[in-house]
């Protein structure tokens, strides 16, 4: 295949832009809100890159076409193709069998089908795109074939691969009818990212048992059986963040801090004000947290309205069934915490079902005594790290799941086991009670972490790691 003219490509199921159709039809893009496409974009535009991605709309055509610094590379995806591909394979099994099983995984073959015709198509776009001896950067679980499929098409070129979600326990990732296919796609990559290091072993176990390749350390090697020449794949840990010198800035300016305290102002200056963001997805814990707050109400431990827990749940994955029956329940719930404990203007739980633009988000962060993190099971959660990053003023306790890949950093928080009601309730009464001295040490030292790893390290991490592999120090071993 002929080479293309970018040496650095990036891979994801959508594009960084969000689309908007005009009324007399043309077409516009605003970058979307996130912290990959700020981490990316200075490495992009020094590496000619291009993002490869589906533009969030069904079967839009689109030439690739400069923006936000870097060549935007659409791919085309169907009506049919999204049902079963993104909201099939990719958010319904993939997503469920990667989050603990929460929710029942679904094989169906012709999602699996779709799966592998899709990811060839990225494939190929990543393929035309990259220059000789360039690099591409897979991003996520949607995607998981585009490595192997990508070095048959470009041997030439570096692959990097990087998980956002949870590697699941061998155990549970053997549920997977291809589960072979998925590693051999992976396996495709020089280098296997990871959010944890319990995730990157994960990996390597699932690796070991379910192929007959031999692995030393992170090292998998893979002979000239099925390589020529002989190679070696990578599995490490890089924990993503946030930008957060760029929201410790939003959260600081006075125009946020105004917003703050218009916040609380309008929810009727609680005494307690708790805070839940989150996509409205089954792993978020949503419903245990509802039920813990519940529960300290009924019990007399909280009183309504001088506690409020405002719960923000943005939209999400709306034509996936378990998301239609999330989103009932939740809101059966929130009725029912605001008709026991509500009163006449004044609700127990405001519940918005829509995303906010950041300067709003980093105002209900800097207003809120004690931000709720309690997924389920969580890739990262960046939920966590944004409240921190939004503290300057070393106000606010964090609670926080153990279930989330942000536990593993955010040492200081006040970490929870969701599934403990109790100790859920526990954790809220404590975080409520915390003395000044004693969050104000907490939050210093979460925000040292925060604000050292951030997002733009991360990307450099992986780059890095990519770019240089480390000498074995074992020659190849042939299998
Ligand atoms: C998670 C996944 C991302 C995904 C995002 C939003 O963070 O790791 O790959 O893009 O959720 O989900 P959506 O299905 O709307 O892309």
């Amino acid at each position: 295949m002929p080479a293309g003219e970018h040496d650095l490509v990036v891979v994801a199921n959508r594009l960084p832009v969000d689309m908007t159709v005009a009324d007399d039809g043309s077409l516009s893009w605003t970058r979307s809100p996130g912290g990959l496409v700020t981490a990316l974009a200075p490495v992009m535009q020094r590496n000619a890159g291009a993002w490869v991605g589906w533009s969030g709309t069904p079967d839009l055509e689109h030439e690739p076409f400069d923006g936000e610094g870097m060549r935007l590379w659409p791919v085309r995806l169907s009506e049919s193709e999204i049902a079963a591909y993104y909201e099939g394979f990719s958010n319904g099994t993939l997503w469920p069998l990667y989050h603990d099983v929460i929710v029942d995984p679904q094989f169906h073959r012709a999602w699996w089908n779709a799966y592998v015709s899709i990811n060839r198509r990225f494939a190929a776009a990543a393929a035309e795109a990259v220059a000789e001896g360039g690099t591409v950067w897979v991003h996520d679980y949607q995607l998981q074939l585009v490595p192997a499929v990508l070095r048959l098409l470009r041997p030439d070129v570096k692959i990097g691969f990087f998980n956002h979600i949870p590697f699941p326990p061998l155990e549970i990732f053997s549920q997977l009818p291809w589960r072979r296919q998925v590693l051999e796609g992976l396996l495709g990559a020089d280098l296997v990212g990871f959010q944890r290091e319990s995730d990157a072993k994960n990996f390597l176990r699932a690796v070991r048992r379910l192929t007959d390749l031999p692995t030393r350390g992170r090292v998998v090697t893979i002979g000239e059986r099925w390589a020529r020449p002989a190679r070696q794949v990578r599995a490490a840990s890089f924990p993503i963040s946030i930008d957060s010198t760029a929201f410790d800035a939003l959260a600081s300016s006075p125009a946020v801090q105004k917003r703050a305290v218009e916040i609380r102002k309008e929810l009727g200056d609680p005494e307690v004000l708790l805070l839940g963001v989150d996509r409205l997805d089954y792993t978020k814990g949503i419903r245990h947290r509802l039920k813990a707050f519940g529960e300290l109400l009924a019990d007399g431990r909280l009183a309504a309205p001088e506690a409020t827990l405002v719960q923000v749940a943005s939209p999400s994955r709306e034509r996936v069934e378990q998301y239609r029956q999330l989103r009932d329940e939740v809101e059966a719930t929130v009725g029912r915490i605001n008709g026991d404990y509500g009163a006449l203007g004044r609700a127990a739980v405001h519940y918005m079902h829509h995303s906010y633009p950041m300067e709003e988000m980093a105002a209900m962060y800097r207003a809120a005594d004690v931000m709720l993190v309690t997924s389920l099971r969580d890739g990262m959660n960046l939920v966590a790290k944004e409240y921190v990053a939004a503290r300057r003023d070393l106000g606010g306790v964090l609670v926080l799941s153990e279930f989330t890949g942000a536990a593993d950093e955010l040492t200081q928080a006040l970490l929870i086991n969701p599934h403990d009601i109790d100790g859920t309730k526990a954790a809220i009464m404590r975080a409520i009670a915390m003395e000044p001295t004693e969050r104000r040490r907490r939050m210093r030292g979460l925000r040292r972490r925060v604000l050292d790893h951030d997002v733009q390290r991360w990307a450099e991490d992986f780059l890095t790691a990519l770019a240089n592999p480390r000498p074995h120090p074992r020659p190849l071993v042939e299998d």
